[in-house]
């Protein structure tokens, strides 16, 4: 069974086997997350989201969070009506997906799962943006915001407040991608505390990253990061980025599971 719904108003309902759900969304932002979220999606799920944007505008996804059954749960994303023609990705894994920007003025996700394994899902907030524009790409938690014209060309310049170092990129510029979609050349930076190393880190997902990274981390470190789950989940680390000296600097993982230890 699936329900439609008009507006802004959000339907789903569900039916055995199968469990369809449809949601009509519309701007100017709003938030789009898998069914269940963040307890774990139902199997055989067949869930479409559409959200619509006027003439001359287009829609920004941003995930803040992302954990789908590896290759056999998937949300397809399409540039248009969730029609195969305009398959955008096919989004899968533990990975935090990077943010899409629509050409066309609909944007639609489908997540579709198969009959075992669940995982957390997904959550994505949106927002309806004019068709030159890449959107506020986000405050930085302790440091600050240089530039308020979010148009092609423009530039936004971040730095951290004193006692914290700036990770990633400083300056972030509007570009023009694809067709006429405009997009960040890079991500959000973060600023993390001078002496930060190691840590103990809780909830649905986050960032670990060497000190100074991406730059050099230093001589004699020794970190430690703790990451603790509820009892019963379990933790996916991905890596995305390896650089160490070999043979004398090393990272070692364990878990507190036997046999756990690399
Ligand atoms: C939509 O944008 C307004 C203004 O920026 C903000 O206050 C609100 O929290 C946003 N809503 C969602 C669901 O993101
Ligand atoms: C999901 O639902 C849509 C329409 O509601 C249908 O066209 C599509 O075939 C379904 N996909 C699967 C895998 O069941």
């Amino acid at each position: 069974i699936s329900s439609k719904s008009s507006g802004r108003t959000d339907l789903c309902s569900f039916s055995f086997p199968g469990q369809n759900c449809t949601f009509q969304l519309q701007g100017p932002n709003g938030t789009v997350e898998s069914p269940g979220f963040p307890y774990g999606y139902p199997n055989y799920a067949n869930c479409t989201w559409t959200i619509t944007a006027e003439d001359q505008h287009r829609i920004q996804l941003v995930f803040q969070s992302f954990a789908l059954e590896e290759d056999f749960d998937v949300l397809s994303v399409f540039d248009g009506p969730p029609q195969p023609e305009n398959l955008r990705t096919r989004l899968t894994g533990f990975q935090l997906p990077a943010t899409i920007v629509s050409v066309a003025t609909t944007l639609s996700l489908r997540l579709i799962s198969d009959y075992a394994v669940s995982a957390q899902g997904f959550h994505a907030s949106y927002e309806v943006l004019p068709s030159h524009t890449c959107g506020n790409p986000g405050r930085l938690p302790n440091g600050i915001q240089q530039g308020s014209t979010f148009n092609l060309g423009d530039k936004v310049r971040y730095s951290c407040n004193p006692g914290f170092f700036l990770e990633g990129h400083a300056v972030l510029t509007c570009h023009a991608g694809s067709e006429n979609s405009a997009t960040w050349d890079f991500p959000l930076p973060s600023c993390r505390a001078d002496d930060a190393c190691g840590g103990t880190l809780r909830g649905q997902s986050g960032i670990i990253s060497s000190p100074h990274f991406p730059s050099e981390y230093h001589n004699n470190a020794d970190c430690t990061w703790t990451i603790l789950a509820e009892l019963g989940d379990t933790i996916a680390l991905v890596f995305i980025d390896f650089q160490l000296e070999d043979g004398y600097d090393f990272l070692e993982v364990t878990g507190t599971e036997g046999s756990s230890l690399w």
